[in-house]
């Protein structure tokens, strides 16, 4: 796939994921083949200030490229600003939200909103454009009416400003997360827009993954909620795509490894403190479904330090082995 002149090996994409897709997660997510990686998404404000949190979360290592960065804001003016300093950090590609549908951001004009006010949108997109020399991305929901029509008035709004792909989850603002994801959104869109589409939303596995891609024609696929605690879904929806043979999941003890590592680079990236506060909600969907997982994740919960965590992990991950053997040992 291409986006502009940006070749990405494969089209599946990483989403932004708000305090998830950091650069520990997007680190998993590229060893297990990702194609685009997106970092979460940041304020065009607090960047254009300086915010050092902000500033943090832009950082990203080689191996993270190709890697977009998204922004969200509703001034145009900050939005170029923050365009500008992302790409003078190096980054791939812009991304501009305009699907977030958070309160908090719906308040501030921004995410969302901006499917309200095409003026203001088209405003930020040209301005954006205009401001750097790297390809410029949307990622949109259907508008808020659901209309077909106006969500590819929007669309084309956008590529006509110069936008270089966009991605659509097929749900409203109003939806959130409710309901299944509109794959025909993705069609339509496809069916009239020059520009690559990235299709969005309840991908879960390879064969969602294929029959979306199918029905559609979409040039390339996101994945959100399906990756947290399972960067294998990456490779093993290459595989699909690609026709050959889909891997099994991971077993236990790879289960476990990954997230210690997942783990290492989060502290790594963040020091302990906010490490490990940050790793448990990881923890607890890298074992989610496992024998025993509800009792292990209460004991996460309440564990302050990486060695405990660590430790109990790898106890874990060797007393299901052992029990696993003597099952085998046994029939
Ligand atoms: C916890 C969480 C955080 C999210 N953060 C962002 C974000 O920062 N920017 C964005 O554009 N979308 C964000 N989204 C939306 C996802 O990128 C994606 O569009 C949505 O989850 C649908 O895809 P999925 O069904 O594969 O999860 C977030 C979703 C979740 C669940």
């Amino acid at each position: 796939m291409q986006i502009h002149d940006i070749s990405l090996e494969n089209p599946v994409i990483s989403a932004p994921l708000a305090g998830i897709s950091d650069r520990a997660f997007r680190e998993i997510a590229r060893v297990h083949g990702c194609g685009l990686l997106c970092s979460e998404m940041l304020s065009s404000m607090a960047l254009v200030y300086q915010n050092r949190k902000t500033l943090n979360m832009m950082s990203f290592s080689e191996l993270e490229k190709p890697i977009s960065i998204q922004i969200a804001g509703w001034r145009s003016d900050i939005m170029a600003e923050a365009a500008k300093i992302i790409e003078s950090f190096g980054a791939d590609i812009i991304d501009i939200n305009a699907g977030c549908s958070v309160r908090k951001v719906l308040q501030n004009y921004e995410g969302a909103h901006l499917l309200r006010d095409f003026p203001r949108a088209r405003e930020i997109i040209k301005s954006v454009v205009k401001a750097v020399n790297i390809p410029v991305t949307l990622k949109m929901r259907k508008i808020w009416s659901g209309s077909y029509d106006e969500t590819l008035n929007f669309a084309k709004m956008a590529e006509e400003e110069g936008i270089k792909a966009i991605t659509i989850h097929g749900r409203t603002p109003l939806q959130q997360f409710s309901g299944k994801a509109d794959w025909e959104i993705i069609k339509f869109l496809k069916s009239n827009l020059s520009v690559p589409v990235i299709g969005n939303g309840d991908i879960k596995t390879p064969a969602d993954a294929i029959s979306l891609m199918k029905m559609s024609g979409c040039d390339g696929i996101m994945i959100g909620r399906a990756s947290m605690g399972n960067p294998w879904i990456f490779s093993r929806i290459i595989a699909g795509i690609k026709g050959q043979k889909v891997p099994f999941g991971p077993d236990i003890t790879e289960r476990i490894d990954t997230a210690l590592k997942h783990f290492r680079l989060l502290i790594e990236y963040k020091g302990e403190f906010i490490g490990v506060r940050q790793m448990r909600k990881h923890l607890a969907w890298y074992i989610k479904g496992l024998k025993g997982a509800t009792r292990l994740r209460e004991k996460i919960f309440n564990l302050n330090d990486y060695n405990s965590l660590v430790n109990i992990m790898i106890e874990y991950r060797d007393k299901y082995n052992e029990q696993e053997n003597k099952i085998i040992c046994r029939s």
